[in-house]
């Protein structure tokens, strides 16, 4: 995301309760853990889990592989304290640059390189890395830790970046490369054999090697399949549509597939002079609109084509091994500012995803599905993420809390209140959410579950917006408005994902108790950090922190991080500095080997600086990964270098 938060939506007026407010009421000392869960939990979950893909490995049930490893961990927390390179990781590892925006996917015969004058055309472009890679998932070929696929998002562009002239002007051909710089990458990645520490590469070319952008075509599935809201002069059926922007976290299913999740989608469109009601709840306003795709590709206009608006905002599956597969739109997951989606089985072997929505006031979801997932991979489970029930979270003043369920005809989602049918229910999840008395959080980022115990966390990333006038305040047992620095909450849903009633508490707030803003200290023990937003607890438990922050609070924290921790320590996490950022970036698409040996990261939008609309000519905050060089948003491949286990 750009870091400028005054870009960020705020449209929520409902008066459901907040976080903030439900926060303050709860005394630490009455909470209450649901009971029994840990044990149950542990067997009903590990079992299932074998089926996983990515990095959700296990053994035989109810022993964990890792369990003799434990999460413990055991390397040298970095200082950010005096001069620093620009990417640095602790000693005894090598962080290795391995994609960057511009290089070539490895489509056989089909590879232009890179043009460090950005001068590669939007059909070159579509067989390169996309721009600002984000959430990323490892699928082994044929089981293996050093050989798989790498899907990643490209969240969006850096217009100034991409183009020899800037952004100065929008041109067919330069809205073209745009929209080819969005998407999905797919890439096949190998690390060398006969070596101690894997030393990943891009395997060029590669039958699997494949881009998807804001111009594939995909299909809906789902309840809003077909329905009339999504349907265009160009695809009357409503079942088709082209492309997918704004891809910001992302998730794995248990049986093997990619789900890229939709983000800032509504930026990208024209709004009318007056936006209607359904307009103004996704926060449409005259003059928001980031892009000026409408210009050339019509129907990013909405004055002309309202119901383009609604084909977008969903989680798309892909499936990462079949690259003449067509992605599907998967409506039944909803539609919102989609952040991330993280699945795990629940006891009974159905999938339940947890999504949030990064927005200010926005919600967070889960999806259970109906029916329980089969062996076979994808074609076994081909319609699974089109029936189930979609919930909305709403946290209780006492440590608990529901999944509210959006079911048509079930309390007020109703006919009388605006709701045909279930299709409307996800096309408007937000105003169904509002209506169920949902509560408003700040900005959920990336969820991730535990895989040893099933505990579930969430980022709030932050909230500059909390506590001004008319909106949310803060109070004695939350008292930070402005939410400078973002927080990480827990769930707890005793034995089972699929319980609709959960416990809950604050994991940590974030801050650096160095800073003299009383708002900024939070109750980190250790390592500081801030905006927390990137989550990934890895195989053997331990967890994973992204930081994209910067502006007020964060004056002692001048680049972006990735840190660690166990999160089960008693007395609370001890955080650990684990790799800095260069200049400018945000660290982001954690995503671990299933042998915990290789940790891939993405280093988005390095060199932004505060006008990151930048021309050329005008000097970037740090050219990396190569000096003088337009800045590249790369994946690297972190390995340790003898070739142990990553964070021991
Ligand atoms: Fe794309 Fe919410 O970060
Ligand atoms: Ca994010
Ligand atoms: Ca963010």
């Amino acid at each position: 995301m750009p870091k400028d938060h005054t870009l960020m939506e705020d449209s929520n007026r409902s008066g459901n309760p907040s976080w903030a407010d439900l926060a303050a009421q709860i005394d630490p000392t009455r909470r209450r853990w649901l009971q029994g869960g840990l044990a149950c939990l542990a067997a009903g979950l590990i079992a299932p889990l074998a089926l996983a893909a990515g990095s959700r490995e296990t053994g035989a049930a109810g022993r964990h592989p890792w369990s003799a490893v434990g999460r413990r961990l055991g390397f040298t927390p970095l200082s950010m304290a005096g001069p620093m390179p620009a990417l640095l990781v602790p000693p005894g590892y090598t962080a290795r640059v391995i994609y960057r925006w511009g290089d070539p996917v490895g489509v056989p015969g089909r590879m232009p390189a890179f043009k460090a004058d950005a001068s590669n055309s939007a059909a070159e472009q579509a067989l390169q890395a996309g721009m600002h890679h984000d959430g990323m998932a490892y699928f082994p070929l044929a089981g293996s830790a050093r050989h798989g696929l790498l899907a990643m998002n490209h969240e969006y562009t850096d217009e100034g970046l991409l183009h020899p002239d800037g952004r100065s002007t929008w041109t067919a051909a330069k809205v073209a490369k745009s929209m080819a710089a969005h998407g999905v990458s797919i890439v096949e990645v190998a690390a060398a054999t006969g070596r101690q520490a894997p030393a990943w590469a891009v395997v060029r070319p590669s039958r699997l090697a494949r881009r998807i952008t804001a111009s594939t075509p995909m299909q809906v599935a789902g309840p809003a399949a077909g329905h009339r809201l999504l349907r265009t002069a160009a695809d009357p059926a409503g079942t088709r549509v082209l492309g997918t922007f704004g891809n910001c976290a992302s998730g794995a299913t248990p049986w093997g597939t990619y789900l890229t999740c939709e983000e800032n989608f509504q930026f990208y469109f024209e709004p009318p002079e007056q936006p209607d009601a359904d307009q103004q709840r996704w926060g449409l306003k005259k003059g928001g609109n980031w892009m000026r795709w409408h210009e050339h590709e019509e129907r990013f206009d909405l004055r002309r084509h309202p119901n383009e608006f609604h084909r977008f905002g969903w989680v798309v599956e892909i499936d990462p091994a079949d690259p003449d597969a067509m992605p599907v739109k998967r409506t039944a997951l909803g539609r919102a500012v989609h952040e991330g989606a993280a699945s795990a089985l629940t006891r009974d072997g159905r999938v339940a995803i947890f999504m949030g929505e990064d927005a200010r006031f926005e919600y967070i979801y889960k999806f259970v599905s109906r029916d329980a997932v089969r062996p076979g991979g994808l074609a076994a489970n081909r319609e699974l993420l089109d029936h189930g029930t979609l919930y909305v979270a709403r946290f209780d003043a006492d440590g608990t809390g529901r999944w509210l369920p959006l079911v048509h005809g079930q309390g007020p989602l109703t006919v009388a209140n605006g709701f045909a049918d279930q299709g409307e229910v996800v096309i408007k999840t937000r105003q169904a959410s509002d209506l169920l008395g949902a509560t408003k959080m700040d900005r959920p980022e990336w969820t991730s579950i535990d895989p040893l115990n099933g505990e579930v966390y969430v980022t709030l990333t932050n909230n500059s917006a909390r506590g001004q006038a008319g909106l949310p305040g803060a109070d004695a047992a939350h008292p930070r408005a402005p939410n400078l620095m973002g927080h990480i909450l827990r769930w707890r849903h005793g034995a089972d994902l699929a319980a609709e009633r959960f416990d809950w508490d604050l994991f940590v707030l974030a801050g650096d108790a160095q800073s003299p803003q009383p708002l900024a200290r939070g109750n980190v023990q250790g390592d500081a950090f801030g905006s927390p937003d990137g989550l990934l607890i890895d195989p053997r438990g331990v967890m994973w922190i992204c930081t994209d922050g910067g502006g007020p609070g964060h004056e002692q924290l001048p680049r972006n991080q990735l840190l660690a921790c166990d999160p089960t320590l008693e007395g609370g996490p001890r955080i650990r500095r684990f790799l800095i950022g260069p200049n400018g970036c945000e660290v982001t698409g954690p995503v671990m080997a299933p042998d915990c040996r290789t940790l891939f990261v993405n280093l988005q939008h390095p060199g932004e600086t505060d006008d990151e609309h930048s021309l050329p000519g005008v000097t970037f905050g740090g050219a990396w990964p190569e000096p003088g060089v337009r800045p590249r948003s790369a994946t690297v491949a972190i390995t340790k270098d003898d070739g142990g286990i990553i964070g021991l």
